[in-house]
């Protein structure tokens, strides 16, 4: 007997070979158990007999080829993730709230919450995040990556420096496919989360790049970023494309300005409470 999965597998009809074979027995569709009997056909001016495909099969069919390109799909935005970068318990849950940053976390849950009304309402609306040192920029980041992946939303977390990377290696050794795969995702993924922009990178032809990324998904799919720099820092840094850049990322996001104290400071403070319960007597 043949498994679900054959059944699906095969073509909608397949006919016996020889004119001569008597009729086939009815089949039972496995999906809704409706019985279907074989159909009698002409081909090449011989009378065949054909089994027939229920249309609920079909439909699992289509339906399952569907799940497997999305599967694939996600797979190779995860694979292209600078997971190493993100901060591995960050959450958007786990974000206290702190003077100068809760409009950055309350924007980033409203991101999440209701993706699918900022989708229809502003198509490719992201938000630029920028502020000092320790303000919790990567973890918001890494917090809308986890919560955006939960949704099966396909979103990448690239840092800039990585994103700049690839490129690079990909120019080094002419890997077309590799390339391929790389705007593929780049220009594709539903959700681009660009860490630090701005940050160092690892050649010259940096703003170029950026500004295709940029251009790929204006309007249509979001890029949220973090840096150090304002938009009219970031067009200083990026050199001659600068102000193209700036531009259009004004365009495209809401530019959110997080203010306060670095939060490595707190949590150096708590390494240090940490020591002086194991090590004891220290001046
Ligand atoms: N509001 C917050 N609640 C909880 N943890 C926080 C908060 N802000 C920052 N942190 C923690 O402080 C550390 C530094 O934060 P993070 O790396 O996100 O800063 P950043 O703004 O990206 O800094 P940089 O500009 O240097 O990249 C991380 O461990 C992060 O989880
Ligand atoms: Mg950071
Ligand atoms: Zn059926």
């Amino acid at each position: 007997m043949k498994s679900l999965q054959q059944v699906l597998n095969q073509g909608d009809q397949s006919f016996t070979r020889s004119a001569e074979v008597s009729k086939p027995p009815a089949r039972e569709c496995p999906i809704c158990h409706r019985r279907i009997e074989p159909v009698q056909i002409v081909l090449l001016g011989q009378t065949r007999w054909g089994t027939v495909t229920c249309p609920c099969e079909t439909q699992a069919r289509e339906a399952e080829e569907k799940a497997k390109q999305a599967r694939e799909w996600l797979t190779l935005c995860h694979e292209f993730t600078s997971r190493n970068k993100l901060l591995p318990k960050a959450t958007l849950e786990n974000y206290s709230m702190h003077k100068g940053c809760g409009n950055a976390i309350k924007i980033a849950n409203n991101f999440v919450d209701t993706y699918t009304e900022w989708q229809k309402e502003r198509p490719g609306l992201g938000i630029y995040l920028n502020g000092t040192n320790g303000l919790g920029k990567t973890h918001i980041l890494s917090g809308l990556y986890k919560a955006l992946t939960g949704k099966k939303i396909s979103a990448v977390f690239m840092t800039t420096y990585h994103m700049f990377q690839r490129f690079r290696e990909v120019s080094k050794v002419d890997d077309y496919e590799y390339e391929k795969r790389l705007l593929k995702v780049l220009y594709g993924c539903e959700v681009l989360l660009l860490d630090d922009v701005g940050g160092e990178v690892p050649y010259d032809s940096r703003a170029e790049k950026l500004l295709d990324v940029i251009n790929a998904r204006s309007q249509k799919r979001p890029i949220i970023y973090s840096s150090n720099f304002t938009t009219d820092g970031l067009e200083q840094w990026m050199g001659n494309q600068g102000s193209r850049i700036a531009d259009r990322i004004l365009e495209n996001s809401i530019t959110i300005t997080l203010q306060g104290e670095s939060q490595r400071g707190g949590i150096n403070d708590r390494h240090h409470d940490w020591l002086a319960g194991r090590v004891k007597g220290l001046g």
